[in-house]
């Protein structure tokens, strides 16, 4: 975080003095020129004291008039945050994160750690749903964004062929050698839906099959091929022809492709909302085979699994299968610039894109736009110069073995099950008499109730960020950023088998909170 103490500071330009609201309450600019990582105290005006960076911060532009400043606002504001959610977007939402104490306010994010307005710091084992996979706030991406936007580079012209969408896809490809070109656009969900309408124009088939319990978005085409009616309920009817197979039944996947005019399987290598499910080791070769028989496109959704989430850059790499596309999104944002990419084979561009008049005949305004490249571009770099994939490789390892005791020492724990940095555990059915009985009624009222009354202390109680797998999950999910150290391991560990051990007694603490989240559960 050294790079910009060397710039002469300007108190006055970070904390305008005309701010009714905020006040300076510690930390001396000149201070940072000795090179330590000076951060400020600042309160907003309700009362909020938050710990912020100094004019490190690689965006500030310190020639531009003052007429508006984000970074005041924000700290004037802050605290409000639930009151404008409830008001404003979705009061749903506000009650279920206050339902289970997640409306807390963070003021500061950096690599797997989050600090709230308190000072407290957290360990963020959600990465922002596996899109922080290179940390929060990584300076070499900050700094990428600033030096753009410090230049006045073209940017969105439409009608051009610009750089630096060129320079991504070319990095892309790289890295997925067996395929040619790439499709950019904003997010998962609008890379599975040019996926599916890339597969359906080539092959001219009409049919689509994808996995029960799989989760590809929330757009008309993705929901179309989710399978999981919690999603869909309220919103049909959905696209024609496409429908659901087992997962992990390559039989079940033929009898269905030799029924004909498949364009398309997607599939999810490793299932992650329905409770990081791993298929058996023949099961992704046998599918790719079986598509090259019935010439459909296998589409990958890697949006989850993918920029080095399992341990490779792809999970397809685990079982050595070449999809024709795999749609990436996530991680390639580095957390900063929401992107997506549909990396796939040049005959399937070619057939889209097939004549002059159809070159634009699948597109997007934001797609390829130059902060959405640079995140992509400096993701890249930091997942090269840090040796990223190879330490989630170790890293997961270590989480993997050091759980696996756990699940030996308690009941309540069935199975731990992951790989890289993508990990799962799931609960089952206690044997002792007691506990069955409490899991049993949890159970009736809401199937998700238990695994997301455990992330409750462990927020409140250690400071340790988790969500459930998916929605009525037994199955708690761990998925750190890929820089997180042994430290952060055995942090987790120790607050995991401290909830573990509060969750195998009954009556006890942990079951007075779950039983109040099943009370507030059936309002
Ligand atoms: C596997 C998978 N596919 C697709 C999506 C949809 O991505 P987005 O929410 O960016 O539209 C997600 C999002 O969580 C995902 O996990």
């Amino acid at each position: 975080m050294g790079f910009l103490l060397d710039i002469p500071l300007h108190f006055s330009y970070i904390f305008p003095t005309e701010s009714k609201y905020l006040s300076f309450k510690g930390g001396n600019p000149a201070d940072s020129r000795d090179g330590t990582d000076r951060r400020f105290v600042a309160e907003s005006r309700d009362g909020i004291e938050m710990e912020m960076d100094d004019f490190q911060s690689p965006g500030r532009d310190r020639s531009s008039p003052l007429g508006f400043d984000i970074l005041n606002l924000f700290r004037q504001r802050l605290g409000e945050n639930s009151k404008l959610h409830a008001e404003y977007i979705n009061p749903a939402w506000v009650k279920s994160m206050q339902l289970i104490g997640y409306d807390r306010i963070y003021t500061r994010a950096e690599g797997s750690h989050l600090w709230d307005k308190d000072g407290r710091r957290y360990l963020d084992c959600i990465s922002s749903f596996c899109v922080s996979n290179i940390g929060h706030n990584h300076p070499v991406v900050r700094r990428a964004l600033a030096d753009v936007l410090g230049e006045s580079l073209p940017n969105l012209i439409q009608l051009d062929i610009p750089l630096l969408s060129g320079l991504l896809a070319e990095a892309l490809v790289k890295r997925i050698p067996w395929l040619d070109m790439v499709f950019f656009a904003s997010s998962g969900s609008e890379a599975i839906e040019a996926a599916l309408k890339f597969a359906r124009c080539f092959t001219k088939r009409p049919r689509i099959l994808y996995a029960d319990h799989s989760y590809h978005g929330l757009t008309y085409g993705a929901l179309s091929v989710t399978g999981d009616s919690m999603w869909r309920e309220g919103f049909e009817p959905l696209l024609p022809e496409t429908k659901a197979v087992p997962f992990n039944d390559a039989d079940a996947l033929e009898r269905d492709l030799a029924a004909g005019n498949v364009a398309a399987v997607v599939l999810e290598p490793i299932q992650v909302g329905a409770g990081i499910i791993i298929p058996s080791d023949g099961y992704l070769p046998q599918v790719q085979e079986l598509c090259r028989k019935h010439k459909a496109i296998l589409i990958f959704d890697e949006i989850h699994t993918g920029f080095g989430r399992t341990g490779t850059f792809l999970a397809a790499e685990h079982w050595k299968v070449e999809p024709d596309i795999v749609c990436l999104s996530k991680g390639l944002s580095a957390a900063m610039v929401p992107v997506s990419a549909v990396v796939t084979r040049k005959e399937i561009i070619r057939g889209v894109f097939s004549r002059l008049d159809r070159s634009e005949v699948h597109a997007t305004t934001f797609g390829g736009n130059n902060l959405a490249m640079v995140s992509g571009l400096a993701a890249l770099a930091v997942l090269d110069s840090e040796n990223l994939v190879a330490r989630c490789c170790e890293m997961g390892q270590h989480f993997l073995q050091s759980l696996q005791p756990l699940a030996l020492k308690y009941e309540l724990v069935k199975a731990v099950r992951g790989k890289g940095l993508l990990i799962g555990v799931e609960f089952g059915e206690p044997k002792s008499f007691m506990l069955r009985q409490a899991w049993t009624l949890m159970h009736k009222i809401n199937p998700g109730l238990f695994a997301q009354a455990f992330t409750i202390p462990l927020l409140e109680k250690h400071a340790v960020l988790t969500q459930v797998a998916g929605a009525n999950q037994d199955v708690l999910k761990i998925a750190p950023s890929l820089v997180v150290t042994r430290e952060d391991v055995d942090w987790f560990l120790r607050a995991f088998d401290a909830v573990l051990a509060s969750t195998h007694k009954f009556p006890g603490p942990f079951w007075e909170v779950a039983k109040s989240l099943a009370k507030n559960a059936l309002l």
